[in-house]
């Protein structure tokens, strides 16, 4: 458990003093428990058994170097949706040759600095589109001119009704999202990269969506792939076919309170036994998880600012709000949020209403049990996922600073942007 109250009172996270971490770096600040990613990832890794495959880990997720090198060390490479994320990971130390890009609308100089990258390009370019697929082949005609083919894999929309299974803004696999090529075009999609001179089609992919507690939609946008396969095989085609990359979108217990929940290895597992009944055994599986291996194993600190009680509220303000961490505002999402000085004493706990300084509604963390008392710190915990790498400077509020905790102490820290540069930056514009 990395997040533990010891017999003084003092809330350790991932061994470290977060009452210490406010005093020393102030707030907000993130914090992340790169042991605990590690042995997260070390389990997803176990449940392959074995079979080849690859956890490219959704860098989007959280980004710092730390993370993406803590991952990397445990053998994982990256799925990465810019130009940008694919030089930070290949700056953390993976491998080209275990990232693969996704994305909808890659720029040319994005798609050549991926074919060109490290000599021989990425693991694969992945095309959502038909159109895209045409703007690949192009750019491999003018950046490969000794005829090389680009290693191409086709990211499929399984077309799927997912209404009720997850947040609207995080469901990508049904017919009204940009993302994929749309299941009906998938066989043409197929074809058109394998009839290239240009391409090498070495792989198909899916990513269903985001934060799914069951491993239902999973299996299905899966299985979808699995026929595709067996259907293009019968047809004595897909030859050059490497792997199959089912998505990342295993999903994360935010309430705490779930009795058995679904873990990412039970995703694994269950798409392993799903490949193996469809006969795509031989081919290498690809999985693309983010916030499950990061979104736990980070809390955001702050500092509350004050408190407002009206007849019809307690408001209790803190110093990280929706530019720090935006979930909330976006999804309307819960985080919990922890009182860093004392436990809730459940007989006197009543309820806050946890908001942010910033100058929106939507900058709300939502109903929470606290003490009569309010706390003068929190954590808004599993955090470490989408949490930094959305954060803005909205409301002329700065970047927050984060932190990294290992062997039970802080490893390394960022420094906190400075006001008066943005005050300079933004006069100059
Ligand atoms: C293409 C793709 N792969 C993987 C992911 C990671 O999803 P998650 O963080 O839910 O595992 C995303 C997230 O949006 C994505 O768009």
């Amino acid at each position: 458990m990395p997040l533990v109250r010891d017999a003084s009172g003092q809330l350790k996270f991932g061994g470290a003093s977060l009452q210490e971490l406010v005093a020393g770096l102030g707030t907000p600040t993130y914090v992340y428990d790169l042991d605990a990613i590690a042995s997260g990832a070390r389990e997803l890794d176990e449940a392959f058994d074995g079979g080849p495959h690859l956890i490219a880990y959704a860098v989007k997720a959280n980004t710092a170097g730390r993370v993406i090198r803590t991952l990397a060390a445990q053998g994982c490479g990256a799925d990465v949706v810019s130009g940008p994320e694919l030089r930070v990971a290949l700056a953390c130390g993976m491998a080209p040759e275990r990232i693969v890009y996704s994305g909808v609308a890659k720029t040319d100089d994005e798609i050549d600095y991926a074919i060109a990258v490290g000599g021989g390009g990425i693991a694969a370019v992945q095309v959502e589109s038909l159109e895209e697929i045409a703007r690949v082949e192009a750019r491999a005609l003018a950046s490969r001119p000794s005829g090389r083919k680009v290693q191409v894999s086709v990211r499929v929309n399984p077309s799927l009704d997912l209404d009720g299974l997850t947040h609207v803004n995080i469901a990508t696999g049904h017919d009204a999202a940009k993302f994929g090529v749309p299941r009906a075009d998938a066989t043409g999609a197929l074809r058109l990269v394998e009839g290239s001179p240009h391409l090498r089609l070495v792989g198909v992919a899916v990513h269903v969506g985001s934060q799914f507690t069951s491993t239902a939609p999973y299996l299905e946008a899966a299985s979808m792939l699995f026929d595709l396969i067996r259907a293009g095989r019968g047809d004595g085609r897909l030859r050059a076919l490497a792997f199959v990359d089912t998505g990342g979108g295993f999903g994360v217990d935010y309430t705490g309170e779930q009795p058995n929940p679904v873990r990412p290895a039970d995703f694994v597992r269950a798409v392993r036994a799903e490949q193996q009944r469809a006969g795509a055994g031989d081919l290498s599986l690809t999985v693309e998880p983010g916030r499950s291996l990061v979104a736990p194993h980070g809390v955001l600190l702050a500092r509350v600012i004050q408190t407002k009680v009206t007849e019809t509220a307690r408001w209790l303000m803190i110093d990280a709000g929706m530019n720090d961490l935006l979930r909330p505002a976006l999804y309307q999402a819960k985080h919990r949020v922890v009182a860093l000085e004392a436990p809730v004493d459940a007989a006197r706990a009543v309820s806050w209403r946890v908001v942010g300084p910033v100058c929106e509604s939507s900058d709300d963390f939502g109903e929470h049990r606290l003490n009569d008392a309010p706390p003068r710190a929190v954590a808004l915990l599993d955090a470490g996922a989408y949490g930094y790498t959305m954060a803005s400077s909205y409301n002329g509020r700065q970047l927050p600073v984060e932190a990294f905790v290992s062997g039970g102490r802080v490893v390394a820290h960022t420094v906190r942007p400075d006001v008066e540069g943005w005050v300079a930056e933004r006069a100059r514009a």
